[in-house]
């Protein structure tokens, strides 16, 4: 199988291209799901790497007090093998965390038995990689979609309070406390969940915990990418002091009527929802021109931006197969199923090296 490039080596790869500017990232699942020429990929092309599944709750800790470390050892085995830092994905959420953690027998967990859980899941997972991960995601999607309303009502805010967040926050820091620690959400360039990042962050702030980075996840839909919104987020962020990474970017080429990224909601299968083996080249022009146009826009706010990561490595790995349908095929990544660079590869590109030029 080609590897992009190799026809010029000299050809620098994409966070070559960003180095002045920012990491380049993909996130990853199982390990023993990548061959050699998708390692080489991972390799050449990126300098920075999220767990994409393997270090949620459900994954890492499935019943009380039993711990799987497996998947996630073999993800930092390879980052470190590679000089290349991980970001651990997450661990308060409203996903991906067994229904045990909330529950006393038959009766909804007191708040304190729900700290205590919250704070021995931190301790036992952050302790356990220690050294190995440079940040987590300490709480992922906290922020509610509702306009009025400041957090979102999961089972942690309706448990414990509002405070679960600045708890993650403060166990996180003495699990590991050279560890960065970010706040990670969806949706969080529209003005509402704007404010209420900026109320989140200074919250945290006053209380005197330690916060390193907001994440902007940027799962964006062709045709309408939010530019001026994004632009306008990035803007205000700065005056948090904190970094911002952009998280779990993606650009689904594929129509679906669902917003956001919130794998709880599904979509029945119409004649325009399930996509197409071969994308059509001319969608995959206007992708390769609004990925550029917004990589043109982050490097703008390189000061602040610290990386950029891509949610997986190419088409064929995307959740964006899986949600809101089933069994779609889609195309919102940089590389196809063959591993080629796409059309949005090149553009993207282009905008690192026209900077470095
Ligand atoms: O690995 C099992 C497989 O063994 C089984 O046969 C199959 C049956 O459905 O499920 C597989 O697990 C799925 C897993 O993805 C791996 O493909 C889970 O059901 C599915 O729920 C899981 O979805 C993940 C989702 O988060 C929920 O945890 C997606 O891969 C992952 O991309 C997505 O990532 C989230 C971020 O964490 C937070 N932001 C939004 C983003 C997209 O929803």
């Amino acid at each position: 199988m080609l590897l992009p490039n190799l026809a010029h080596p000299a050809a620098p790869s994409l966070h070559e291209a960003f180095k002045e500017d920012f990491s380049v990232g993909a996130s990853l699942g199982s390990m023993s799901a990548f061959d050699a020429a998708e390692r080489a990929l991972i390799v050449r092309e990126f300098n920075v790497i999220t767990s994409e599944n393997n270090l949620k709750p459900a994954r890492v800790q499935p019943t009380e007090g039993v711990f799987t470390f497996a998947e996630g050892d073999a993800l930092v085995a390879f980052a470190q093998e590679h000089g290349i830092p991980v970001t651990g994905h997450t661990l308060a959420w409203h996903q991906a965390t067994p229904d045990w953690f909330f529950v006393d027998g038959d009766k909804p967990a007191s708040r304190d038995l729900l700290l205590q859980r919250l704070r021995a899941h931190i301790h036992a997972v952050v302790g356990h990689f220690r050294g190995k991960i440079k940040g987590w995601d300490i709480v992922n999607e906290g922020l509610s979609d509702k306009p009025d309303e400041y957090l979102r009502p999961n089972k942690w805010q309706q448990l414990v309070g509002d405070d679960y967040i600045a708890q993650a926050f403060a166990f996180a820091h003495v699990a590991d406390p050279d560890a960065e620690l970010y706040f990670n959400d969806y949706g969080n360039e529209y003005p509402h969940k704007r404010a209420k990042t900026l109320r989140l962050i200074k919250d945290l702030q006053a209380r005197g915990l330690r916060v390193d980075g907001v994440g902007m996840q940027l799962h964006l839909q062709l045709d309408r990418i939010p530019y001026e919104e994004i632009d306008r987020s990035l803007t205000a962020f700065r005056a948090l002091g904190v970094k911002v990474m952009i998280t779990e970017l993606d650009l689904d080429l594929v129509e679906r009527s669902v917003w956001g990224a919130d794998t709880a909601e599904h979509e029945e299968p119409t004649a325009t929802n399930l996509g197409w083996k071969d994308a059509p080249p001319e969608l995959l022009q206007r992708q390769a021109e609004q990925y550029a146009k917004l990589f043109a826009l982050l490097r703008k706010h390189r000061d602040i931006i610290d990386r950029v990561t891509f949610w997986n490595l190419h088409d064929g790995k995307s959740w964006l197969n899986n949600w809101p349908v089933k069994g779609r095929i889609n195309h919102p990544l940089l590389f196809d199923r063959a591993l080629q660079p796409k059309p949005a590869y090149h553009a993207v590109l282009k905008i690192g090296n026209a900077a470095r030029n």
